[in-house]
């Protein structure tokens, strides 16, 4: 999976995506699928187009197996996000709800080394868990916690030997409308 997933890099390269302040996200991205999720200076939104102009590569198969193993709906996900962490990228707080359909689930793989994974209720502000996510993990948000707050509060470095330079990947995989 990690190869399939370089050769999506090498088609759709990683960028660095900017909140709508003008800050720089921590993580770097791409895409595969027919839409990438962008976030610039106007907004976050899906975009059936990489930013520099190109149309993001199909999911690889890999990826395909692992949604129809776990996400058990009858639609194929449009969208695969590929999240690239270093050492000292995170995610604040979020909820996943720029899909059309929310009664379909978010699968999301981890490769690399572990993360620390806090995932919170509907509303934000509420109590929070933690929990570390290693390298093979698969996470569905799906139910009642399709929308529930998450995040990375940060990154374990050297705990997994898959990636030659360190690092983490995950990868989610929705359906987008
Ligand atoms: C995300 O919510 O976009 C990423 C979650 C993760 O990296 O595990
Ligand atoms: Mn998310």
């Amino acid at each position: 999976m990690v190869a399939d997933i370089r050769a999506v890099v090498a088609a759709a390269p990683l960028f660095t995506p900017e909140t709508t302040h003008g800050h720089k996200m921590s993580v770097r991205m791409t895409a595969a699928g027919d839409y990438g999720w962008i976030s610039d200076r106007r907004g976050y939104r899906y975009a059936p187009r990489h930013p520099d102009g190109g149309v993001w590569p199909p999911i690889p198969a890999s990826v395909l197996a692992v949604w129809k193993a776990v996400a058990g709906v009858d639609r194929a996900p449009q969208c695969c996000l590929v999240n690239w962490y270093d050492d000292h990228a995170r995610m604040g707080l979020h909820q996943d709800r720029d899909e059309a359909d929310l009664s379909l689930p978010v699968v999301s793989i981890s490769l690399g080394d572990d993360a620390l994974f806090r995932v919170g209720g509907i509303d934000r502000g509420g109590p929070t868990r933690s929990i570390w996510l290693r390298s093979g993990d698969v996470a569905v948000l799906g139910g009642a916690a399709r929308l529930a707050h998450h995040g990375i509060d940060r990154l374990r470095p050297g705990s997994s030997t898959l990636l030659p330079k360190g690092g983490r990947i995950n990868l989610t995989l929705r359906v987008v409308d």
